[in-house]
């Protein structure tokens, strides 16, 4: 094979054999299909697509790239959730441990947070003493012991899929579906889950911002999920505002461990539980109400287990930023929309986010709403406050928030987040 004709095949809008495609993921992943041949084959399958045979054949190969985990020897049935990435989407944190305290396993190999979405690593990092990395034992061990693990994916889950995500973040080849759809599902289903709940975002913070783009999404993983044995459902939800009221890496940790004490903003919880209700009728367990397990202690009580298990203090006081700011209402009214890119962009420019994957983060930046959309406010009162260790950046942010936040006089309907489609 010659990558230069695979190229061809593609930018001409063929359809790939199977033979070329598990031949230049398989060289790509090597070092033999150098990065520019890929990077021009990304493009031409983000221009021409591809169709469902292909992308469940470029799936198999991401897959085939790396090693598989096997949690068949657990007791407990196991259960993931993926989000396509949001704003404010910190609802990995209480629902883990909501989902394993009816006694689910549920192994969350998660990622770090790049461009203007928010990482769970690098959230639960702001809690003093807390390890991302763990073996394959520590893993297994937790999740029988616990229930619940939030970790890194190891280095040799769907090595094809970290460097071909790192190449589409710089080639502008991220929001296609065939390779996003590859990319998430190659790593769920070498992981292993039996069950597996999409949250596919929709919106100005999402990669898909049309609900036709995201529906399509959708469809794809949840057949290549399905095609795999893993049993797997998708919510469509709206990242148009932020969920909740904080963006950043502490902040978003506030306010997951106020939902598990049983409070925190409702649409958070809502969709916590919704996802809870997903993933638990998908593990055999649809007798169950999630609910009562935030107002009982029990989601509680395991979140505290699972992160003194990797080494935090579950008690400990989260940093707090030595610098602040405040965005005020102009004029009296109704917050009409809050943007949720823009919002997660000044969270980034304020030290929550990397520009580079090797660049350190601040657990203590990010940008906290007192004001939402749908919510009163009066000329002068605050709508944002920003927080950072680094003043110089306060700028910035507010460079991108400028008409981010509209106060309209009359009020407006505002847009209801509860209840996605499932797919
Ligand atoms: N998340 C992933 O893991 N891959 C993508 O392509 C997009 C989001």
């Amino acid at each position: 094979f010659d990558a230069v004709d695979v190229i061809r095949t593609k930018r001409d809008a063929e359809t790939l054999t199977a033979e070329q495609i598990a031949w230049v993921v398989d060289a790509y992943t090597r070092g033999a299909v150098a990065e520019e041949q890929m990077s021009a084959l990304a493009m031409a399958i983000y221009l021409r697509g591809m169709d469902r045979s292909e992308i469940a054949r470029w799936t198999a190969a991401m897959i085939g790239s790396g090693e598989r985990m096997d949690f068949s020897s657990l007791s407990r049935p196991t259960a993931d959730k993926h989000s396509t990435g949001g704003v404010g989407d910190k609802i990995t944190l209480p629902l883990a441990p909501l989902v394993a305290a009816f006694g689910v396993a549920v192994p969350q190999l998660s990622g770090r947070g790049l461009g203007h979405t928010g990482g769970t690593l690098d959230k639960l990092e702001a809690i003093p003493g807390w390890r991302a990395t763990l073996s394959g034992s520590q893993i297994l061990g937790q999740l029988e012991e616990v229930g619940a693990v939030i970790c890194a994916a190891g280095a040799g889950l769907a090595p094809a899929d970290k460097k071909l995500y790192a190449l589409r973040d710089i080639t502008g080849t991220v929001e296609s579906v065939p390779l996003i759809a590859s990319s998430i599902m190659s790593k769920k289903i070498a992981e292993g889950t039996g069950a597996l709940v999409l949250d596919v975002k929709v919106g100005s913070g999402a990669f898909m911002k049309d609900l036709a783009s995201a529906r399509e999404l959708a469809r794809t993983m949840v057949d290549l999920g399905t095609d795999a044995g893993v049993r797997t459902t998708a919510l469509l939800t709206d990242m148009s505002t932020p969920l909740g009221r904080t963006i950043g890496n502490a902040l978003e940790v506030r306010e997951s461990v106020e939902v598990l004490a049983g409070g925190g903003p409702q649409d958070v919880v809502e969709l916590t539980l919704a996802l809870a209700r997903e993933m638990l009728a998908a593990a055999g367990k649809d007798d169950v109400d999630p609910a009562d397990a935030l107002t009982d202690g029990r989601a509680m009580d395991v979140w505290r287990r699972m992160i003194a298990a990797q080494g935090g203090d579950p008690h400990a006081q989260l940093p707090v930023a030595e610098h602040t700011e405040t965005v005020v209402a102009e004029d009296d009214g109704v917050v009409a929309a809050l943007d949720a890119y823009a919002v997660g962009v000044a969270s980034w420019r304020l030290g929550a986010g990397r520009a580079r994957k090797e660049d350190p983060v601040q657990a203590v930046a990010g940008v906290e709403i007192h004001a939402r959309a749908g919510e009163r406010v009066r000329a002068g009162e605050p709508v944002l406050t920003l927080h950072t260790a680094t003043p110089e950046r306060f700028a910035r942010a507010r460079e991108v928030l400028a008409g981010a936040v509209a106060v309209a006089p009359e009020p407006e309907r505002s847009v209801s987040r509860s209840g996605g489609a499932v797919v």
